[in-house]
């Protein structure tokens, strides 16, 4: 599928989605979606940061660009399910439309995904289903693909195993190593993250089973055409 299918025109006359992201370090990602949603190309508004350490700089970008941070610190909690709950009961207040999971370094407790689900976006550096879970840039080296890239993709009960929204990809360069394959993956992050949380935020995405369709623009969305 061509960048071309997935073209998305600025919305007008859509609710904005109240966008919660959920970050655990450098928010190069969050920053990306941010942006985007300030340059009036997502109809959403981004709601909150959640960040579960203290001193990161997603938290730093948020602060930047006036978006509320709220810290919930793992080591704070004695158990999972105490994060958990905790976790769930900001959620419940915040009440969003969508949450994104933008480099946030935890799995998910179950209850938390059946409750969203449909409404959880991540990103992960490979084309999955190829490697998934931690360290992808290094599997994929070890593997010795000559192409990677990115997915973003709704979230389920699994590790990296939910319906794709959209992939890009990037060559593999014999001297590439972990660090410069990061480094061209992100890139395209930059780029796939905010166009799925556009599309999502259009209605736009409908999950059928392990595909996700691409609904064309409606009249209310489409500026093109008529009234
Ligand atoms: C990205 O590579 C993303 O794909 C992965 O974690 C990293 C987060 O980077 N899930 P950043 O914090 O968005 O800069």
């Amino acid at each position: 599928m061509t960048d071309n299918h997935y073209r998305y025109d600025p919305p007008i006359n859509t609710t904005m989605k109240r966008i919660v992201v959920l970050a655990s370090g450098r928010g190069s990602n969050f920053l990306a979606v941010a942006s985007a949603i300030e340059r009036g190309e997502i109809s959403g508004r981004c709601i909150r940061l959640i960040v579960d350490r203290p001193g990161t700089l997603a938290a730093v970008r948020a602060e930047e660009q006036k978006i509320p941070v709220s810290l919930l610190h793992y080591s704070d909690f004695s158990t999972k399910a105490d994060y958990e709950k905790a976790l769930s009961d900001l959620l419940h207040m915040l009440n969003p439309d969508l949450i994104v999971l933008a480099g946030y370094m935890r799995i998910l407790g179950l209850g938390i995904i059946r409750e969203y689900s449909g409404k959880i976006i991540n990103i992960h550096p490979s084309l999955l289903p190829a490697f998934p879970g931690l360290n992808a840039h290094g599997q994929a080296i070890a593997y010795g693909v000559r192409v990677s890239g990115c997915t973003v993709h709704f979230v389920d009960e699994g590790t990296d195993t939910g319906p794709i929204i959209l992939q890009r990809c990037v060559s593999v360069a014999e001297d590439d190593d972990e660090v410069t394959l990061a480094d061209k993956i992100l890139v395209e992050e930059h780029i796939a993250f905010p166009m799925a949380i556009a599309l999502f935020c259009q209605n736009r995405l409908k999950v059928f089973g392990r595909k996700v369709i691409l609904l064309p623009q409606s009249s209310e969305h489409n500026p093109h055409e008529g009234h």
